[in-house]
């Protein structure tokens, strides 16, 4: 793959099969739960990844044997729930946020000091959003910058963490889930209550180890665990934030009819579907089954006249990493579009609101940005035009799209997308053929 990616425009639209490569989110949890498991758990379809690839590296360095099977099967070797050993060495997180702050969950109530670095981007985005309720159940954690920022060393607390009631200011599963993996260590109960439900990966394969969990509304209560059971196996499923390039691809590319494998269609993250759909997308889910606790699909994309829509807050977090593509949606749909709520796109891998409106704007000045969100200017006229990725997979995926879709593109730094779809590029220069 190289640094720079010139894509060329699709003009005869896109068309085939793909399997989708598996879930980010899920990939990672899989190994760190099968971590904390009491047996060997086979993985399948587990995403070969630079992101999920930093979590193995983590569970490495504190201990556990990972065999990497083939490209996309592990076996992740349990040491329990109190197993886990001081890393001899700084541990890096890389780009992954998901990494880094469940690791915090996991490591606050361990007896040992671990430190965390990470890359440049990932120096950058807040921690105080895990640091702080955590620090509220007895947790110690430093962290630069008045304990927000990486390098963070999680210290033993040197007791018992308690656990708390925890009001999380915004929606994210990230800080749920760190919430909730300290839980399983702390006396008494633990309950986290988000302003709209993220997704819910966390808690469906917490259960599959066997952990019961309270669920009311947005609120989740977990009580100290004992035993933790691993499944023999986790069968991942395809990322629907990986598919997002296809369905969005497949509507707006005339021409374009795509068939799209074992896709996850958890409804914490369908919002791509409800929003496209509501656009005018023809877009048909078939084959509907289950992959372990998590719901899968195929789906047919075929293209479509697209129409402005406006989404806001409630659906944010089932589309929270969608937003570079549907903006790209968005342009070439008829009318207009108002995205509001999406100030948590300011502290991704990088601020991406910026990064849509700078970058998106150079192949047709129609995007305003606002404290919180996008207006987008329907109708563009793509032309084409350099520009960089600010080393963001999903500002440099959905500018690819946003190339084939018009009349092409160079992308500066466009191998981030080794972070979470190192064969995309590849995968477009098929479907385009
Ligand atoms: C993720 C949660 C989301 C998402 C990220 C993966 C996860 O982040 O943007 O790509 O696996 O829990 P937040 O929880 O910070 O919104």
């Amino acid at each position: 793959m190289s640094k720079n990616q010139v894509i060329q425009s699709a003009k005869k639209g896109l068309r085939g099969e793909i399997f989708i490569p598996g879930d980010k989110s899920v990939s990672h949890r899989s190994v760190m739960f099968s971590a904390l498991g009491d047996k060997a758990v086979r993985i399948r379809n587990f995403l070969n990844a630079q992101d999920c690839l930093s979590t193995v590296a983590c569970m490495r360095a504190l201990g556990v044997e990972i065999e990497q099977i083939s490209d996309r099967e592990l076996i992740v070797h349990g040491k329990g729930l109190h197993g886990l050993s001081e890393p001899a060495t700084i541990v890096d997180a890389g780009n992954s946020g998901t990494t880094l702050r469940l690791m915090m969950g996991i490591l606050a109530p361990q007896p040992f000091l671990t430190t965390f670095t990470g890359d440049a981007s990932l120096h950058k985005r807040p921690m105080a959003r895990v640091i702080k309720p955590l620090t509220q159940m007895g947790a110690r954690l430093v962290g630069r910058g008045g304990n927000t920022l990486l390098p963070i060393t999680v210290v033993p607390a040197g007791k018992k963490l308690q656990g708390i009631a925890y009001d999380m200011p915004m929606a994210s599963a990230q800080v749920k889930s760190a919430v909730l993996l300290a839980g399983m260590y702390a006396d008494g109960k633990t309950t986290v209550t988000e302003p709209y439900t993220s997704r819910d990966h966390t808690e469906r394969m917490l259960e599959s180890f066997g952990v019961a969990l309270e669920k009311k509304g947005t609120s989740i209560t977990i009580e100290r665990v004992e035993k933790f059971t691993s499944p023999e196996a986790i069968e991942v499923p395809g990322d629907i934030s990986s598919a997002a390039y296809w369905l969005v691809a497949g509507s707006i590319i005339p021409g374009s009819e795509l068939i799209l494998r074992n896709v996850g269609v958890n409804p914490t993250r369908t919002g791509i579907l409800d929003v496209l759909q509501a656009m005018g997308a023809d877009i048909t889910l078939f084959n509907e089954r289950h992959s372990g606790k998590e719901p899968v699909a195929d789906i047919r994309v075929k293209a479509a006249t697209l129409h402005g829509t406006s989404f806001g807050a409630e659906i944010m977090p089932r589309l929270i990493d969608e937003i570079p593509i549907l903006t790209v949606a968005a342009m070439l749909a008829e009318g207009n579009t108002v995205i509001t709520g999406a100030g948590e796109l300011r502290v991704k891998e990088t601020d991406r609101l910026q990064a849509i409106v700078d970058q998106f704007n150079k192949l047709c000045p129609c995007i305003e940005g606002t404290a919180d969100g996008l207006l987008v200017k329907g109708g563009a006229k793509l032309s084409t035009a350099e520009c960089f990725s600010y080393h963001d997979h999903r500002i440099a995926m959905s500018l690819a799209i946003a190339g084939a879709a018009g009349q092409g593109i160079a992308i500066e730094e466009a191998d981030c997308v080794k972070i979470s779809y190192p064969e995309f590029y590849d995968t477009l220069a098929d479907l385009a053929k």
